[in-house]
């Protein structure tokens, strides 16, 4: 139920043109155009909104603006101690994160013998797991394989994917597709039992597993049930804010906070994994976000600060199909799937501009561009938009289709009074995943000895773009393996005297490079304070 006249009236358009453009096979662009492309539109390629870090293991690279200032920034540690003689807790293997790659490699590490502790700034399972949609690729069909599956992500990625990750990722996939399905997450089936599977955009074959559009919640709900099970200590509202390492340089634990006292804490451990996820809550260049609302990229700069090198830290990925209208879900995620089952993308006079399964990169710039140099987006209150032509589903595949393959979506617009088998929806692109991040090697160790990392918090695996569906497959994939990795090493860790030396150093590069603004890092929550109440 749109009231805008002029939304109504460029829906008519949309609908006048809707079963030509059914009818319409986009050809895909030349790799020249996608690059002419990308760098006049895509937000990676707007300078003004990137400096140069000035300190620590990646000083001289460009990085976000909104970033860079916590990777400088100072520490919350600055003027308070804490006995590291004493630790509050101690481990085998201590976990910062509740999210899926966190819970995967409790998991893992509990089933390897190791005594576990997971701590989260949040409740456990509150994360950005949560809330992907589409799916969790895996090659595992007769006319597909991990090769295929290779070559889509590199291609997608801008072939800067570090090889070994990828290669890992995509060979692993199948496995953790029936990791999953025994622990007990309940894919989309066909009647006679085998998977249904889907493409994603950049794919050349279906192997998109969903659990309808709620991916992501049904594998969460799975694995935090999985770790409560096993008795795994789960420390909740409770923030790592500073890594502590040994009198050796090696990673030994966290000083934790709890997030409503602000008690601090010492967790010790002969391991360490670092699962805080991603950086979508900083809401880079102004945009809004598909993140849950602790993605505030911590673990970058926990780890940075300890001395771990970042990888690809300038490049992000804005969903192409966030929901522009209304203004309560300004942001949220519109799944690719929309798109995978049948919904095109189309301007405000109808016209489809692009083929609906580009990469994520291509589809976002190009919704820029259509709203901006073309002029053809709808205008809202936000902004502008485009319309994703959600009835054209139900026109292909019939009556039933939507409420069966996505009824999340029709669910999330019908509260608003939009029933998306009737009327089209209008999407602008959103901020949703970081592609940059630690930089770790096969086994997920960062430049760090015993510091681990899996999940969005690691860089390199999907090089500078992500396909759909690749993300829950690398917190299963790196989840688990951090944690066969970390507690198999804990078995012959001696710690030695605990310190916080690093923050030290820290402090003498940023007052070397003349930096003294008081910008307290991790930030830990989003910054929601209206300006003109800031420091009421
Ligand atoms: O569109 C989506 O459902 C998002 C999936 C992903 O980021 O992998």
């Amino acid at each position: 139920m749109y009231l805008d006249s002029k939304m109504n009236e460029s829906i008519r358009k949309v609908e006048a043109a809707r079963e030509a453009n059914m009818k319409l096979d986009p050809r895909r662009m030349t790799a020249e155009e996608k690059e002419n492309l990308l760098k006049t539109f895509h937000p990676d390629y707007r300078e003004d909104q990137f400096v140069s870090l000035r300190i620590g293991p990646n000083k001289g690279e460009k990085v976000p603006t909104e970033l860079a200032a916590l990777l400088e920034g100072k520490s919350r540690m600055d003027g308070l101690t804490v006995d590291l003689t004493k630790p509050d807790y101690e481990a085998d293997v201590l976990i910062i994160g509740g999210g899926g790659a966190g819970c995967s490699a409790a998991i893992e590490a509990n089933e390897n013998g190791a005594s576990v502790l997971v701590v989260t700034k949040l409740r456990v399972g509150d994360a950005n797991t949560m809330m992907a949609e589409g799916g969790i690729q895996a090659a595992d069909k007769p006319n597909d394989s991990p090769a295929q599956h290779f070559l889509d992500a590199f291609g997608g990625g801008h072939f800067a994917a570090q090889k070994d990750l990828l290669y890992k990722l995509v060979t692993e996939a199948p496995e953790a597709i029936q990791w999953l399905s025994k622990l007990g997450v309940e894919f989309d089936k066909a009647p006679d039992g085998t998977m249904i599977t889907t493409h994603g955009g950049g794919t050349s074959r279906k192997r998109m597993h969903a659990a309808k559009d709620y991916s992501g919640a049904e594998i969460m709900r799975t694995l935090r049930d999985e770790v409560l099970n096993r008795g795994i200590p789960v420390v909740d509202f409770t923030s790592a804010i500073e890594l502590i390492k040994d009198e050796n340089g090696r990673c030994a634990g966290a000083v934790l906070m709890n997030m409503e006292t602000k008690e601090l804490m010492v967790a010790k451990a002969k391991t360490v994994i670092l699962a805080t996820g991603g950086a979508g809550r900083l809401h880079y260049q102004g945009f809004p976000t598909s993140n849950h609302y602790g993605a505030t990229a911590d673990g970058l700069v926990l780890a940075y600060r300890a001395g771990a090198r970042l990888l690809y830290p300038d490049t992000l990925q804005y969903h192409p199909t966030g929901a522009a209208f209304p203004a309560q879900i300004y942001g949220a995620l519109v799944t690719e799937k929309v798109r995978s089952v049948g919904a095109m993308l189309v301007n405000a006079n109808g016209e489809v501009f692009m083929n609906p399964l580009e990469t994520r990169d291509v589809s976002a710039a190009s919704i820029i561009r259509e709203c901006t140099e073309r002029g053809n987006g709808v205008a809202t209150p936000e902004g502008y938009a485009v319309w994703l032509d959600t009835p054209m589903i139900e026109a292909k595949h019939g009556a039933g289709t939507i409420e069966k393959r996505i009824p999340a979506m029709m669910r999330m617009f019908a509260k608003h009074g939009i029933d998306i088998r009737k009327e089209p929806i209008l999407v602008y692109p959103t901020l949703h995943y970081q592609n940059g991040g630690l930089k770790i090697s096969a086994n997920g160790q960062t430049d760090i000895e015993n510091l681990y990392a899996a999940g969005e918090v690691v860089g390199g695996i999907h090089g500078r773009n992500r396909l759909m569906g690749n993300s829950l497959l690398d917190i299963i994939v790196f989840g688990r393996n951090a944690g066969k990795e970390a507690s198999e090493k804990a078995k012959t860790v001696q710690v030695g005297e605990l310190t916080l030396s690093h923050l030290s150093t820290y402090n003498t590069l940023r007052a070397e490079a003349g930096i003294d603004d008081d910008k307290m890092s991790p930030q830990l929550l989003p910054d929601y304070v209206r300006k003109e109440n800031r420091g009421k």
